[in-house]
C-alpha cells in the first residue's frame, strides 16, 4: 500500500523529475505537474495528503496554491519550497497555512522527515486517533498553528534548525517551542536560569542544551544534585577545603565551582538545599566569590548558574523553607517545562524518537505502534512525565524486539485505564429518566473528566471543553458540583 498520495507543483523540470522519481520510490503515489494551473484544479477533487509547490512560478504560485487550499477548506497539507534567499515568502506561505517548508537546495532525507510528518499530521487529524472527542481535535489544530507561527520567529535566526528538535529534545507542542525559543536566546547570555518542571518532564536536558549552546561550551559543564548529598558534604563538594579543615581532610581539595570555572555549574534539586547552604550560594550569587572551607584566599569565579527543581519554589519561600533574596537571585531567566500530559501532541513525536532510540540500543526491530497503543499512548496521564514514557518504550522493545507494538503489549494500566475512561453510552441510557435528566448526566459526566484531567482547575477545564470560565462555574452550580474540588 502506498504511504500516502502527493501531488508536486514545480516550474523547474530537473527539479520535479528528481523529486518526483525520490518519492515514488520512497513508497509515495506521485502527480508531478509544471503548470501551477492545471495543478489548481486536480487538487480539489483527488484527495491528496500532501501538496509540495514551489513558491516562485509564473500564472498561479504558490502562495495561491496554499490559499486555495485554505479557502476551499481542502484537508491536503501544504509544504513550500523555497530559496535562502527568500525566507520571508516561506514565512508569508507559514502565515496562510502552509504545514511546513522547505529550503532548496534541500536534502532528501530532510525532505523525508517533512512529508512523513505532514502525513503523519494528515492521519492524526482525519482519523479519531485523538480520541477525546472535538475539543482535543481543535486543540491540536489551534496549537498547531499557533506553533507554526512561534516557528517563523525562530526560523530567520536558525534557518536549518530542525523544527520539532532544539538538540535531542523532542516537542512540536506550544510550550515546547517556546521553551526552545527561551533556550536559544538565554543560551550565550550569562543570566543564571532557573528551571521548574516535575519529574521527568526533561529539566536536565534543558540545562545540558543551554551549557552546550553557550560560549562556554569548550568549557565544563559540572552536575551538582543537591538533593543527594548530605549538607555536610554538598559545602565541602561546591567549595572544596584547605587541607586540616575539618577532621579528615588530610589534603586540599577543589570544589565543584572551582571545577566549573569559565564553564557551567548546574545546580539540580535546589529546592532541596539546606537553609544553611542557601546563605552561602547566595553570597557566591551576590559576590562572584567564595573561599574553600578552612581556607583565606577568596576566589573569583566566572561560572553560569544553572538551578533546577521539581517543587514549588514560591510555596517554599511562603513556607520559610528557602530564601526569598536567593529565589530572586535564581529566577533570573525562568524556564518552566509543563508536565506531558498538558502537551499531548508531543506524545507521538517522542513515542517514534524512543522507539528508534531503543531498537538502536538493544538492536530490536519494533516496526511501529497499532493504532489503538498509539491511542493508549495519548491519553494516558504520565505522572512521571518523559522518563515513563521512555521507561515503557525501552521495557517494551526488550521484551517484544519485532513486529508491531499492540495495546496488549504495553502495561496493564493502559487498557484498563480505557476501559473504565470510555463507557459506552448508548449501551447504558436508560430512556425512561427523560431527555433532561439525561442531558445534565452527561454534562456532570464531561465537567468531572474535564475537572479530573486538569487537577480541578477550573480554568483549564473551561479550556479544555472549550466554554468560558463562568460558564463552567454556573454549570457546576446548577449540577450540584461546586465545592466538590478546588481553585
Ligand atoms: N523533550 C524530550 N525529548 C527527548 N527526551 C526527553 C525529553 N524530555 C525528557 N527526555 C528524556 O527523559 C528522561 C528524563 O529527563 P530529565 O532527566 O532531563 O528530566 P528531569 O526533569 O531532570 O527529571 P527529574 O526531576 O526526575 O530529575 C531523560 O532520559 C531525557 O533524555
Ligand atoms: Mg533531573
Amino acid at each position: 500500500m502506498e504511504k500516502g498520495r502527493i501531488i508536486i507543483v514545480e516550474d523547474e523540470e530537473n527539479i520535479l523529475n528528481m523529486l518526483t522519481e525520490f518519492l515514488s520510490s520512497n513508497g509515495y503515489e506521485v502527480d508531478p505537474f509544471n503548470d501551477s494551473r492545471k495543478a489548481l484544479s486536480a487538487l480539489k477533487n483527488n484527495g491528496y495528503h500532501v501538496l509540495i509547490t514551489d513558491l516562485m512560478m509564473p500564472k498561479v504560485d504558490g502562495l495561491q496554491l496554499i490559499n486555495f487550499i485554505q479557502k476551499e477548506f481542502i484537508d491536503t497539507l501544504g509544504i513550500v519550497m523555497t530559496g535562502y534567499g527568500s525566507m520571508e515568502s516561506a514565512i508569508t506561505a507559514m502565515r496562510c497555512g502552509a504545514f511546513d517548508y522547505l529550503l532548496k537546495p534541500f536534502k532528501f532525507e530532510e525532505v523525508l522527515a517533512t512529508i512523513d510528518s505532514a502525513i503523519y499530521y494528515y492521519n492524526l487529524l482525519k482519523s479519531d486517533t485523538i480520541p477525546k472527542g472535538l475539543t482535543l481535535k481543535a486543540n491540536l489544530l489551534r496549537r498547531y498553528s499557533e506553533n507554526k507561527m512561534v516557528r517563523e520567529n525562530t526560523i530567520l535566526r536558525s534557518a536549518l534548525k530542525d523544527k520539532y528538535k532544539f538538540e535531542n529534545i523532542i516537542g512540536i507542542s506550544f510550550p515546547m517551542q517556546k521553551v526552545f525559543e527561551m533556550i536559544e536566546r538565554v543560551a550565550d547570555t550569562n543570566a543564571t536560569v532557573l528551571i521548574t518542571g516535575e519529574s521527568g518532564v526533561g529539566k536536565e536536558l534543558v540545562a545540558r542544551a543551554i551549557h552546550y549552546n553557550s560560549s562556554k561550551r569548550d568549557n565544563p559543564l559540572v552536575v551538582v544534585n543537591c538533593g543527594a548529598i548530605p549538607e555536610t558534604l554538598l559545602e565541602s563538594e561546591l567549595f572544596g577545603y584547605e587541607k586540616g579543615a575539618f577532621t579528615g581532610a588530610v589534603a586540599s581539595r577543589i570544589g565543584r565551582f572551582e571545577l566549573a570555572s569559565g564553564g557551567s555549574i548546574f545546580l539540580d534539586e535546589i529546592g532541596d538545599m539546606s537553609f544553611n547552604l542557601q546563605v552561602k550560594l547566595l553570597r557566591v550569587l551576590q559576590e562572584k566569590s567564595f573561599e574553600r572551607i578552612g581556607g583565606a584566599k577568596t576566589i573569583k569565579i566566572d561560572v553560569r548558574i544553572i538551578a533546577a527543581t521539581n517543587r514549588k519554589l514560591e510555596e517554599l519561600v511562603e513556607e520559610g523553607k528557602f530564601r526569598e533574596d536567593l529565589y530572586y537571585r535564581l529566577n533570573v531567566v525562568p524556564v518552566e517545562i509543563p508536565p506531558l500530559r498538558e502537551r499531548r501532541q508531543d506524545i507521538p513525536l517522542l513515542v517514534n524518537f524512543f522507539l528508534e532510540q531503543s531498537n538502536r540500543i538493544n538492536n530490536a526491530a519494533i516496526e511501529g505502534f497499532s493504532e489503538e497503543a498509539m491511542k493508549a499512548l495519548i491519553e494516558y496521564n504520565f505522572p512521571g512525565n518523559v522518563r515513563e514514557l521512555q521507561n515503557i518504550i525501552e521495557r517494551m522493545v526488550v521484551l517484544k524486539r519485532s513486529g508491531h507494538i499492540d495495546i496488549e503489549d504495553l502495561p496493564e494500566k493502559f487498557y484498563s485505564h480505557e476501559r473504565e475512561e470510555a463507557p459506552r453510552p448508548d449501551a447504558d441510557i436508560d430512556i425512561d429518566k427523560g431527555y433532561d435528566t439525561l442531558v445534565s448526566e452527561f454534562e456532570k459526566t464531561l465537567i468531572m473528566k474535564a475537572l479530573s484531567e486538569t487537577q480541578g482547575v477550573k480554568s483549564k477545564a473551561a479550556q479544555a471543553l472549550n466554554i468560558n470560565r463562568t460558564t463552567l462555574i454556573e454549570k457546576m452550580k446548577r449540577l450540584g458540583l461546586d465545592g466538590s474540588s478546588n481553585s
